[in-house]
């Protein structure tokens, strides 16, 4: 029974269950991989970030437990007191390595990194112009920096040049984009971004978070493979995801970085990651550059298996890369969708508001280089089987 102080929450869950919008605390037994057992049921697991296949990767823990045993396990204190480890200054290194950048700063998290990065970028005196569809991380580090915010239809150019141009007069603008965006699997107009930085003066941040690994020649992301590095003068990037450790990252030039070590308050007061952490995400920026074939195949079996949904008529929207949604209107629908899919072995999770907007919501198809070409295939007709009955 919660104490009187905090029966308003009773009421606050019974509105999120009504809306059909309660969320289950589900458990994870063992590694992931190509399957994954959730609440003692063994899935087929399309519902992790994990791209490349390197979160279960024995390589990493491996380098995991080596770099446990040589630095301990924790940080023990922020990175600007002692918490900065070489396997941090390693880390960082090969990330700026990867991206072709002067220099890189690790953060605990890549939801720190956008929110501490943007306070520190921006203030009240400015404008950030931020895309309709951007993540909450980014969402909550434009609230965080008490700019003014200026939201832009997904990936519109032309309404973005009209904002740019009305706040000509602001003393600093900043627009800031997911390079590959969660929930769509769509791909932000980078090109034309960059061109419209440099016209307005403004600078640019790109979130590369579900790029990172699966894009670029050694895994850098959309940016170098857009060839538009020039004209982004900052870049963000998850170890969480395709790299298959924890932690971000920003990267740029020199000034930048240094910047943030005065600025970034999520990476001032906040401990470092655990240099065992920063350790396994090194090996996997390695085996980025060692197994690229990795995000080749990755990217046509995604190519494959969008092209099997539309030529049945499933709605997976403009997607264009692993991340692949498919339309399913009320949270009610997509939970529905999403325990058929279950009851026939696959995990695609349900995403609900306020991850989608109000009814759009979609089960979320994220692909990773373990599934093969008959998983794919056998996914899309459970889809289709569900999608027209
Ligand atoms: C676009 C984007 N940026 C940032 C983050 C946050 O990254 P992390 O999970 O490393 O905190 C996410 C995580 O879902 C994301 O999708």
């Amino acid at each position: 029974m919660l104490p009187r102080s905090l029966r308003w929450i009773d009421d606050e869950i019974a509105v999120i269950r009504t809306a059909g919008l309660e969320r289950p605390a589900r458990v994870r037994d063992g590694r992931q991989g190509r399957e994954v057992v959730l609440d003692g049921r063994r899935l087929l697991n399309f519902g992790s970030n994990d791209y490349l296949g390197y979160a279960g990767d024995v390589r990493l823990t491996k380098a995991a437990s080596k770099g446990a045993c040589a630095e301990g396990f924790g940080a023990g204190a922020s990175p600007l007191v002692s918490g900065h480890s070489l396997a941090h200054e390693r880390l960082e290194a090969a990330i700026a390595g990867m991206l072709d950048v002067e220099a890189a700063l690790v953060f605990p998290s890549g939801f720190a990194a956008n929110t501490a990065t943007i306070a520190a970028l921006v203030g009240p005196d400015d404008l950030i112009a931020s895309d309709a569809r951007n993540h909450a991380s980014i969402i909550d580090g434009c609230r965080l920096s008490r700019a003014r915010v200026c939201i832009y239809p997904h990936r519109d150019l032309s309404a973005l040049d009209r904002l740019l141009a009305a706040a000509a007069d602001s003393r600093r603008r900043l627009i800031v984009t997911d390079s590959l965006f969660s929930m769509d699997g769509t791909i932000a107009p980078l090109n034309g971004l960059s061109d419209l930085a440099r016209r307005h003066d403004a600078m640019l941040l790109v979130d590369e978070a579900h790029a990172t690994g699966v894009f670029g020649r050694r895994g850098s992301g959309l940016v170098e493979e857009m060839g538009c590095a020039d004209g982004v003068q900052i870049r963000i990037g998850t170890l969480s995801k395709a790299v298959g450790a924890a932690g971000g990252f920003v990267a740029g030039g020199a000034e930048l970085i240094h910047w943030l070590r005065h600025t970034a308050r999520a990476w001032i007061f906040s401990t470092a990651h655990p240099p065992a952490v920063a350790a396994a995400a090194t090996r996997a920026i390695g085996l980025f550059a060692e197994e690229p074939a990795r995000r080749r195949e990755l990217l046509a079996r995604a190519a494959d298996f969008r092209e099997r949904l539309h030529s049945r008529g499933i709605d997976s929207g403009a997607a264009e890369a692993q991340i692949v949604p498919i339309a399913a209107g009320s949270p009610a629908a997509a939970v529905t969708l999403a325990a058929r899919l279950a009851d026939q072995g696959f995990f695609v999770p349900a995403i609900r508001p306020p991850s989608v907007p109000e009814n759009g919501s979609l089960v979320r198809a994220s692909l990773s280089w373990h599934h093969t070409t008959s998983d794919l295939e056998r996914l899309a007709d459970a889809i289709t089987e569900f999608c027209h009955a």
